[in-house]
């Protein structure tokens, strides 16, 4: 009796990955996207489905165990099986066939195949990739070094009075990058640059420059599939303080002023000295003569 039951499964089985192979080549993907964390449900259209039909959900086809759901109607009772490590967070719906994962984590990410089997035996498949979050972009101070470099491109360009009359500021913005990040600046809800990179594992960064006395509203954005998140940038704070080469040379005669005050009253000293002894010399070759 079991036996024979499990003898119909695997004809059936066998029946449905043989259709599986002939359905592979006129392809029909749904394609889900969801966010971490997220309830899912992928819902077949399934019009009038067999009360007694049987409900097959497997995750992964080539991975060890893929069967995560299987449903079925034994002597008018029906047993609903949840396996895997996602059985905790499954839930069938047994008159439409669908299938809701409860937050869903981006390791589920991947094919879900669902297999109805009654009179005849219908047959989805679903592509779900789930995203996690964008983490939040980071502005921070250009180097230095490449400030000189953007000093000397403008001097390049002939705009010297200029230049030494704007100061340009040199800012960072960098994120965690992921799965379909991308990393932009705005200038008043203008794409003015855009980055991204198929390596998963480094950081997206974008370099800005900027007029120290530009107060356009300038904004860094990572975004997803499923979300963005945004950093506004302060000039005052990135700018107003970031260290000039040229700015701490022009703080030199200040750290020399005093050097420069002691030598002046050095000279001075030296100067009435020099003078006090001619006085004295001539007062004392003119004083002298009287006495003599
Ligand atoms: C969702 O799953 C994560 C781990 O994957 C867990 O830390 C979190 O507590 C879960 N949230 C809920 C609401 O179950
Ligand atoms: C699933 O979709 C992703 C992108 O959304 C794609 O890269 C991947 O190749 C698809 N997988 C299959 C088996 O169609
Ligand atoms: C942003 O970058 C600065 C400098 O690299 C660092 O000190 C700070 O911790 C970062 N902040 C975040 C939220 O990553
Ligand atoms: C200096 O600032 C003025 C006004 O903001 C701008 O028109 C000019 O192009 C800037 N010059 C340089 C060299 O950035
Ligand atoms: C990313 O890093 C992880 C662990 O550090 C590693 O397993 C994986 O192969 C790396 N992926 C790429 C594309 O370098
Ligand atoms: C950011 O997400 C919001 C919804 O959360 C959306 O309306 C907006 O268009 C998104 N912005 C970008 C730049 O992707
Ligand atoms: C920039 O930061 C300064 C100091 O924290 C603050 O006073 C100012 O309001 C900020 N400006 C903007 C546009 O947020």
């Amino acid at each position: 009796m079991h036996g024979s039951a499990m003898m119909h499964i695997g004809t059936l089985l066998v029946i449905f990955l043989h259709y599986d192979l002939m359905c592979s080549l006129k392809d029909d993907v749904k394609r889900i996207t969801a966010k971490e964390g997220n309830t899912v449900t992928l819902q077949p259209e399934v019009h009038a489905l067999e009360i007694d039909a049987q409900i097959l959900w497997s995750f992964n086809q080539n991975s060890k165990d893929p069967k995560i759901v299987n449903s079925q109607v034994f002597k008018g009772e029906i047993n609903t099986e949840y396996s895997g490590r996602l059985k905790d967070r499954l839930l069938l719906d047994r008159n439409t066939g669908s299938l809701t994962i409860r937050n869903i984590t981006t390791r589920e990410s991947g094919i879900y195949r669902l297999h109805i089997i009654s009179e005849r035996i219908s047959y989805w498949h679903f592509n779900c990739t789930v995203y996690a979050p964008v983490s939040a972009p980071n502005i921070s101070r250009g180097h230095s070094h490449s400030n000189t470099k953007t000093a000397k491109s403008r001097t390049w360009s002939g705009a010297e009075t200029q230049s030494s009359s704007n100061t340009s500021c040199q800012v960072l913005c960098s994120a965690k990058n992921d799965r379909q990040v991308s990393l932009s600046w705005f200038r008043a809800n203008q794409l003015i640059s855009q980055t991204s990179s198929p390596d998963v594992n480094t950081t997206l960064s974008l370099r800005l420059d900027i007029d120290e006395k530009d107060n356009t509203v300038y904004s860094c954005v990572s975004a997803n599939p499923v979300s963005n998140d945004t950093t506004y940038l302060n000039i005052t704070v990135m700018c107003m303080n970031q260290k000039d080469p040229s700015m701490s040379k022009r703080q030199y005669p200040i750290f020399l002023l005093p050097l420069g005050l002691s030598a002046t009253i050095a000279i001075v000293a030296v100067g009435m000295c020099v003078k006090k002894k001619r006085e004295y010399n001539i007062s004392r070759s003119t004083g002298g003569h009287p006495s003599d």
